[in-house]
């Protein structure tokens, strides 16, 4: 009986045990109710008198080790497991849900930049506006149809005549009311016309509208300027060209085209077939805006340009339908995760 017990001591220290199952496995061999140990015990009963002291002493010996093997295991078993549960490094990731950007919000971001590069600043200013700062320092005749009911949202007649601005161009005239050239500055904001909702109208939109007064502002300087930024915007190849026009704050005034970026100029039904584009107007502030803003028009010059946003979001994600941007539908704003 002496050597079954020390070939089980043997055969116990040479045990490795690697995992919980296995420590079961161990557990039912060997201190199990039918188990090896249990077996011993067993035997002893039949163990000569004058061995038992020995023989009982070495089986005890073997059940201490066979349990303290069990316990020990079983710790580092569990401590392992509770470490686990902590840190699971095989579990796949949480899907974070990122907001978009409107793509609006995109566009105007990307206007200012490049602006704010070339040293303008951004103003601000009432989308409540009177009318001496929408229309009247902007020398727009006392008839003109644009102040017309058809035109403008009034919010007060009459003298203290107030209105939701139709341009941003207002918010320039703050600006050189309350500044000294040398100016040079662009207004974003939103704007409001008494228009029909449609595919291609709304009663309201977002403008960019940009000033620069200082001594020798050229038309040139005005051409240069926004060949650079619709480079910027639509690429290294973009051109553009410049139609006479009317405004009654500019004069010249110019309406300005950009090659289509979508068909590169070639012909499609959104450049309707001519290569070109219409994205703002523009031209060389008029002497009486200057004047009406305490600039004097004999030193200085300067040159406006306005732009709708919406328009050039249109040409840069083929947005082909204005209430696109206002109907708040998440299938329309989430596809522009990943634009900013
Ligand atoms: N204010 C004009 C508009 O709303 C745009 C413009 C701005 C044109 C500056 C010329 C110069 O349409």
């Amino acid at each position: 009986m002496k050597e079954k017990i020390q070939l089980l001591q043997n055969q116990i220290k040479e045990l490795k045990i690697s995992n919980i199952t296995e420590l079961e496995q161990f557990r039912i061999q060997f201190l199990g109710t039918k188990g090896i140990i249990k077996d011993l015990y067993t035997d002893f009963k039949s163990v000569p008198n004058e061995e038992k002291k020995e023989i009982g002493q070495l089986v005890n010996n073997l059940r201490e080790i066979a349990e303290d093997l069990f316990s020990s295991h079983k710790e580092l078993f569990e401590s392992a497991e509770n470490e686990g549960a902590k840190i699971d490094f095989s579990r796949p990731g949480e899907v974070f849900s990122i907001g978009s950007h409107h793509p609006i919000s995109l566009v105007r971001a990307e206007i200012i930049d490049v602006f704010s590069k070339i040293g303008y600043a951004v103003s601000d200013g009432p989308e409540i506006e009177d009318d001496w700062h929408n229309f009247s320092a902007l020398n727009f005749p006392p008839e003109h149809p644009a102040r017309d009911m058809q035109d403008t949202f009034f919010i007060e007649k009459g003298e203290n005549e107030m209105a939701l601005r139709t341009h941003t161009s207002s918010v320039q005239v703050r600006v050189m009311e309350n500044q000294k050239p040398p100016i040079r500055t662009i207004s974003p904001g939103r704007v409001y016309r008494n228009e029909a909702i449609s595919a291609r109208a709304h009663c309201f939109f977002h403008q960019v509208e940009g000033l620069y007064i200082d001594k020798d502002v050229s038309f040139a300087d005005l051409k240069q300027t926004l060949l650079h930024f619709a480079k910027e915007i639509f690429g290294e190849k973009a051109q553009i060209r410049l139609r006479p026009s009317y405004f009654p704050f500019t004069e010249p005034s110019a309406e300005v085209d950009v090659s289509c970026s979508i068909c590169n100029a070639k012909g499609c039904n959104v450049c309707k077939n001519t290569g070109w584009l219409e994205i703002l107007g523009c031209g060389m502030v008029d002497p009486n805006v200057l004047e009406a803003c305490g600039i004097d028009s004999t030193i200085y010059s300067g040159f406006a340009f306005g732009m709708g946003i919406e328009r050039i979001t249109q040409l840069k994600y083929k947005v082909n339908d204005l209430r696109l941007y206002s109907e708040n539908d998440i299938r329309f704003i989430n596809q522009f995760k990943s634009s900013l």
